[in-house]
């Protein structure tokens, strides 16, 4: 049995951070999977275009919220965790850190490449870092799969951390969920 993590709360930047991506997430994939089965071009462009605004909001977050990450640490981890169990937790954080940048970049990298309009939110227009060499998909269809690969390793992986929370919450009876980032 691991001691109680009382006083070991992410601070709450962090928390409120973790649960806005946590909220974020499903969103993204449906509209996602949503555009792709949608026959209507219009009503697909339409859902593609939500899925662009939250992807795009999703990467400002995860920057700040890896700023914050390297700058701030994290809460000490339980005493007494098995060294193997602190390596799957920090694997499976940091895989998940490194996803949730990767499907806004090579989302960024098919956006491009349709053409699509690069306005966020009525604030201002990204930029477009490269231009798509005339009549050559492939840059395009790499970053299909890596886009779709990443999207099902992050449904999968948070399956497990969703697990391993619950897991530690009512198993393990150590509040990791109510005392560290609720
Ligand atoms: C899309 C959904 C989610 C994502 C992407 C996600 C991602 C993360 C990441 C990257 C961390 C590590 C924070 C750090 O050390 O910097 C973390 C911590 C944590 N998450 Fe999630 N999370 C999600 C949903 C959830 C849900 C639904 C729960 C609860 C049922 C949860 C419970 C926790 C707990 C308890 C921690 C602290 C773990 C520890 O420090 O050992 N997460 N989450
Ligand atoms: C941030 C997290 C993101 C997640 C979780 C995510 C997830 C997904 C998923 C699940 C699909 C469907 C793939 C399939 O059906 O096989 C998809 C498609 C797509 N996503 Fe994302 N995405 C994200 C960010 C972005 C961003 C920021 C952009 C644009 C800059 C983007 C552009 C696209 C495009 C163009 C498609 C193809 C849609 C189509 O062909 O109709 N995604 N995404």
């Amino acid at each position: 049995m691991t001691t109680p993590r009382t006083d070991h709360r992410y601070a709450l930047l962090a928390r409120a951070l973790h649960w806005i991506v946590a909220a974020a997430i499903p969103v993204q994939v449906y509209l996602g999977h949503a555009a792709e089965r949608e026959a209507d071009r219009d009503a697909s462009f339409r859902l593609i275009q939500q899925h662009y605004q939250l992807g795009v909001a999703i990467f400002a977050l995860m920057l700040l919220r890896i700023l914050w990450r390297v700058g701030h640490g994290t809460p000490p981890r339980p005493r007494g965790e098995p060294r193997w169990r602190r390596l799957v937790a920090v694997t499976v954080h940091w895989l998940l850190y490194a996803l949730i940048l990767t499907l806004p970049v090579s989302g960024y990298v098919m956006w491009v490449w349709m053409d699509a309009p690069m306005d966020v939110a009525g604030l201002g227009e990204l930029p477009r870092l490269f231009t798509p060499p005339a009549g050559e998909e492939t840059g395009r269809a790499l970053a299909w799969y890596i886009h779709t690969f990443s999207a099902w390793l992050v449904v999968a992986l948070v399956a497990v951390h969703v697990g391993a929370a619950l897991w530690h919450q009512f198993v393990q009876r150590d509040h990791a969920i109510t005392s560290r980032i609720l």
